[in-house]
C-alpha cells in the first residue's frame, strides 16, 4: 500500500495551488457578488491542460489521470468553486463521455476543441419535473430516419450560456422507458436551440446556470452518443466518475475553510490568548481537520479505482456523500469561528458556506447517493 502521492502528483497540486492563489483569488468576491463568469480564468486553464486533464493527448487532452484531476479540482475549489464547476463539467461529464462512448469522427469533431478549451460543454439531463428521477425524461427525441427531432425543456444546466457544445438525454421510445433514450451531441448553432433564463443563485454565483428550450431541433444520427437505446446508461456511467470530480469540488470547499479558520484562530485574540488556544475552538478543528481527511481518502480511493479500471460507482457515491457533507458542515464551522468577520465578504468563509450547499445537490442529492450505496450493500 502506498500513501505517497508521485512527484508528478504533487507537481500538478502545486500547479492548480499557485495557479488559484495568482488567478483565480484575484476578484473572486468580485465576481461572485455580481454573478460574473470567470471567462478570462478559463481560458487559461484551458492553456494549462485543466479543461481536458484526463483525456489522450492525440485528441488535445492533458493525459493525466483521474488522481491528478481531483488534487486539481481540490486546490481550485478551495478558492474558486465557481470557476471549479465549469472544470469539472467540461472533464468528467462532456470529455470523458465522448472518449468513453464516442466515435472516432465525434472525438475529432467536438472532443479535441473541448479538451484543449477552445470550447467549453454542458450536460443536460435533469427537466423540470425529472431531477433525481431522471428516467422520467419529457423531452423526446423522435426518430426520423437520418436524423432527431428534439423537443423540450432541460433545466439548471451548468455552462447553459457559455457552452458551445451540448450533451442532451432525450426520449425517443417511451414504451421503452429508460431503455428508450437516447444521448445526443447538440450543437449551439442548430436552428431551435435556445438559451432560457439565467438562475440566480445561493452560491456558485460565478457560475452558469440556465433553462434550455429546443424546438423542432434537427439533429443528424451521427450525433447519437451510443447505441440506440444507450442514453440513460451513458448519463449513469457518466454520472459516475462526474460525481469524484464533484466529491474532490466538495473536499477543496471543507479543507479550504479549514485552512481559513486555522489561521484565523492563530491570529485572533480574545481573553488574553489566540483563540485557538481555547478548547472549544481547537476542538472544532481537531474535528474538521480530522473530516477532510476522511474525505480526502474516500476520494483519492475512487479516482484511484477508475484509474485502475476497477468498479467505483459506489466509492464515487461514497465520496461524494461524504466529502459534500463535510464541506458543508465545515464551513459553517468556519463560520462560526470567524466570529462575525465570518459574516462578512472579506474574509471568504461565508461563500464558502454557500458553494458548500451545492455539492450536497448537483449530480445527485445526498439522499440519491444514500440510495445507489444502499442498493450496492442489498445486492452484496
Ligand atoms: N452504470 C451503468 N448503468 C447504470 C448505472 C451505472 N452507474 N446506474 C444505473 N444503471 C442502469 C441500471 O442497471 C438500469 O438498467 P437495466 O434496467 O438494464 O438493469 C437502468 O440504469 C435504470 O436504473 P435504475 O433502475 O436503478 O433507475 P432508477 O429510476 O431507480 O434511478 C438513480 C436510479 C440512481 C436514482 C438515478 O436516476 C440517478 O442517478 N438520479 C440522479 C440524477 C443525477 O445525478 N443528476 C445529475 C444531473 S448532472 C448535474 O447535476 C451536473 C452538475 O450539476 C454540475
Ligand atoms: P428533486 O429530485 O425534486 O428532489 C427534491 C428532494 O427530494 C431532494 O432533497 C431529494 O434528495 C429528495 N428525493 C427525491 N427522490 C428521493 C428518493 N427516492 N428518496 C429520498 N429522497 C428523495 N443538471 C444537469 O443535468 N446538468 C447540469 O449541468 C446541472 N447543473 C446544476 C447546477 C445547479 C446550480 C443546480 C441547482 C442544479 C444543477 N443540475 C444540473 C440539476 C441537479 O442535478 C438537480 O437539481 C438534482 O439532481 C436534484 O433534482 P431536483 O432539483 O429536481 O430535486
Amino acid at each position: 500500500m502506498h500513501f505517497e502521492l508521485s512527484e508528478e502528483h504533487k507537481m500538478i497540486r502545486d500547479t492548480a495551488r499557485d495557479f488559484a492563489q495568482t488567478e483565480l483569488l484575484p476578484g473572486v468576491i468580485e465576481r461572485d457578488t455580481h454573478e460574473k463568469f470567470p471567462a478570462e480564468q478559463i481560458k487559461k486553464m484551458g492553456e494549462l491542460g485543466f479543461l481536458g486533464m484526463m483525456v489522450d493527448p492525440k485528441y488535445n487532452g492533458a493525459g493525466m489521470d483521474t488522481v491528478s484531476y481531483v488534487l486539481a479540482m481540490e486546490e481550485l475549489s478551495k478558492i474558486d468553486a465557481s470557476a471549479s464547476v465549469v472544470m469539472s463539467v467540461n472533464n468528467s461529464l462532456v470529455c470523458w463521455g465522448l472518449e468513453k462512448f464516442g466515435t472516432e469522427e465525434q472525438k475529432e469533431k467536438y472532443l479535441k476543441p473541448l479538451a484543449s478549451g477552445e470550447v467549453i460543454g454542458a450536460f443536460c439531463l435533469s427537466e423540470p419535473e425529472a431531477g433525481s428521477d431522471a428516467t422520467s425524461q419529457r423531452t423526446t427525441a423522435v426518430d426520423k430516419g437520418d436524423h432527431y427531432v428534439l423537443n423540450g425543456t432541460k433545466n439548471w444546466i451548468t455552462n447553459g450560456n457559455s457552452a458551445s457544445i451540448y450533451l442532451v438525454m432525450a426520449q425517443t421510445d417511451v414504451e421503452k422507458g429508460h431503455k428508450g433514450i437516447n444521448c445526443l451531441i447538440v450543437e449551439r448553432e442548430m436552428e431551435g436551440f435556445q438559451v432560457g433564463k439565467k438562475e440566480e443563485k445561493l452560491g456558485i454565483r460565478g457560475s452558469d446556470t440556465h433553462s434550455l428550450m429546443f424546438t423542432d431541433v434537427k439533429v443528424p444520427k451521427e450525433n447519437r452518443l451510443g447505441e440506440e437505446g444507450f442514453g440513460f446508461k451513458f448519463a449513469m456511467k457518466v454520472l459516475s466518475g462526474g460525481r469524484i470530480g464533484i466529491a474532490a469540488q466538495a473536499l477543496g470547499i471543507a479543507s479550504g475553510s479549514l485552512e481559513l479558520a486555522t489561521k484565523y484562530a492563530k491570529e485572533r485574540v480574545a481573553f488574553g490568548k489566540p483563540i485557538i488556544e481555547h478548547q472549544g475552538v481547537a476542538f472544532k478543528l481537531a474535528e474538521m481537520a480530522t473530516k477532510v481527511e476522511a474525505a480526502r481518502h474516500l476520494v483519492l480511493k475512487a479516482a484511484w479505482l477508475k484509474d485502475q479500471g476497477q468498479p467505483f460507482d459506489k466509492e464515487s457515491a461514497m465520496a461524494k456523500l461524504f466529502a459534500s457533507e463535510t464541506a458543508m458542515w465545515a464551513s459553517v464551522e468556519a463560520v462560526q469561528i470567524h466570529g462575525g468577520y465570518g459574516y462578512v465578504k472579506e474574509y471568504h468563509v461565508e461563500r464558502l458556506m454557500r458553494d458548500a450547499k451545492i455539492t450536497q445537490i448537483y449530480e445527485g442529492t445526498s439522499e440519491i447517493q444514500k440510495i445507489v450505496i444502499s442498493r450496492f450493500l442489498a445486492n452484496e
